[in-house]
């Protein structure tokens, strides 16, 4: 992204450019970006100890999935059409880890067909997939204990989140796993999403690590994603470098106690695409009360969510109008709702930007991420296309929806 001529270039073509060939609004994807992150990441951890689970539910566009099938990415696959996907994307089946939640048993035959690897988070599941898989392999996913993230609905580790089987019931497991000659290769655990300090993530690895120590079959122990990227400008992006280098000292040190070498997991998300993606809408109206003023775009909850149910923020830039002369403003979509705020910072829902006009395009910055993906077809409105910039070229990556896609699935009459 730069800006050139007081506007927005996404790899050195302009915003304007990319609208007027392929509509508004649109999620356009940075493909140096998306390389970048992952590269950047991986190049922080030694050669040949940790494999990348990038989270699909993070972003599933396909041609997202084949660049980093490309990078070398495994994947973390959460429902039996992303595993699908993803094996259609080019992912081995031994690159797929299958951590469902209150997933029902088709979902696990699926994967027990295909040969993904299976993450159990629950006893009752733990036992049903004995029952019928005695003799087999699996991971299961822990819960710590302990959770972080940036909302509440975010944290998904502690005695309040659904997720995993508690630490304290770990001679459970190991019972079923006598029980069933179940092969317990793997441990893992996901605390949350959008963690900025280290701290708690290596707390998580402690106990998780204090549970894995105490399977004998090992093949991985895996961490799970929840790093944070700086939304705001004067956020700090987490540390990632230190991070790694501590994550990397800890497993060495557990790896020796534990007698042989493993395999460290992580499954980020937001890191890997969240900074590669911008939501591209357009002014359409511009309204007063005796408090604020509403710039009104084609776009809403309906294509970023995140603002509305975390109060997210996510920058946003006129990128018509770079910069020029502030007003405070609050930037709402088209969704015959109240709660359509897009400028929200928690309560705070005043942006300061270069006075909008009708016509205006807007952009909604670091959108990679759970943008798309989270994405519904509320108020009967279609998604939007997704476009993939690359030196100066772009290529539609997926159709906008039509009408048809929106009623195709009615019964004939
Ligand atoms: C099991 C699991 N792993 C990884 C992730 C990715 O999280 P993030 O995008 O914050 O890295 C999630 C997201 O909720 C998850 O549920």
């Amino acid at each position: 992204m730069k800006i050139s001529d007081n506007t927005l270039y996404l790899e050195d073509i302009s915003a304007e450019l990319i609208m007027q060939e392929y509509g508004s609004p649109l999620y356009v994807y940075e493909e140096s970006v998306l390389r970048s992150c992952f590269r950047q990441l991986i190049s922080g951890f030694p050669e040949g100890l940790l494999r990348i689970h990038y989270s699909m539910k993070a972003n599933s566009n396909q041609s997202i999935l084949k660049i980093l099938c490309e990078e070398g990415s495994s994947i973390d696959a959460v429902s039996e059409y992303e595993v699908r996907l993803a094996l259609e994307s080019g992912f081995e089946p031994g690159q797929i880890i299958f951590t469902g939640n209150n997933n029902n048993l088709e979902e696990i035959e699926y994967c027990v067909e295909q040969k993904v690897l299976i993450n159990l988070g629950s006893l009752a599941l733990l036992e049903l997939y004995g029952n019928r898989h005695s003799g087999t392999t699996v991971s299961v996913r822990i819960n710590p204990g302990l959770g972080a993230g940036h909302h509440a609905h975010c944290i998904t580790g502690g005695p309040d989140s659904k997720f995993g089987i508690y630490h304290d019931q770990i001679d459970s497991v190991l019972e079923l796993a006598k029980k069933y000659s179940l092969t317990i290769n793997g441990v893992h655990s996901h605390i949350g999403t959008g963690i900025f300090e280290a701290e708690p993530m290596l707390e998580a690895m402690e106990m998780t690590l204090a549970v894995a120590e105490k399977f004998p079959d090992l093949e991985f122990v895996d961490f799970g994603g929840g790093f944070g990227i700086p939304y705001r400008p004067d956020q700090s992006a987490l540390d990632m470098n230190d991070l790694s280098q501590k994550m990397t000292h800890r497993f060495r040190e557990f790896m020796k106690n534990y007698g042989r070498d493993l395999e460290m997991k992580i499954e980020p998300g937001k890191l890997l695409v969240g900074p590669a993606g911008i939501l591209l809408t357009t002014v359409t109206n511009i309204s007063e009360t005796p408090k604020y003023r509403f710039v009104g775009v084609d776009s809403g909850f309906n294509h970023l969510l995140r603002p509305t149910i975390y109060g997210a923020y996510h920058r946003i830039i006129n990128a018509s109008c770079v910069s020029g002369n502030e007003e405070d403003i609050v930037v709402v979509g088209n969704i015959c709702e109240s709660g359509d705020i897009l400028s929200r910072s928690g309560e705070e829902i005043n942006r300061r930007l270069p006075s909008p006009k009708i016509g205006d395009r807007l952009a909604f910055l670091d959108v990679g991420a759970y943008g798309m993906s989270m994405s519904s077809q509320y108020n009967f409105r279609p998604r939007p296309a997704e476009i993939l910039v690359k030196e100066g070229r772009s290529r539609l990556i997926r159709s906008a929806e039509s009408y048809e896609d929106l009623t195709r699935n009615f019964p004939s009459i």
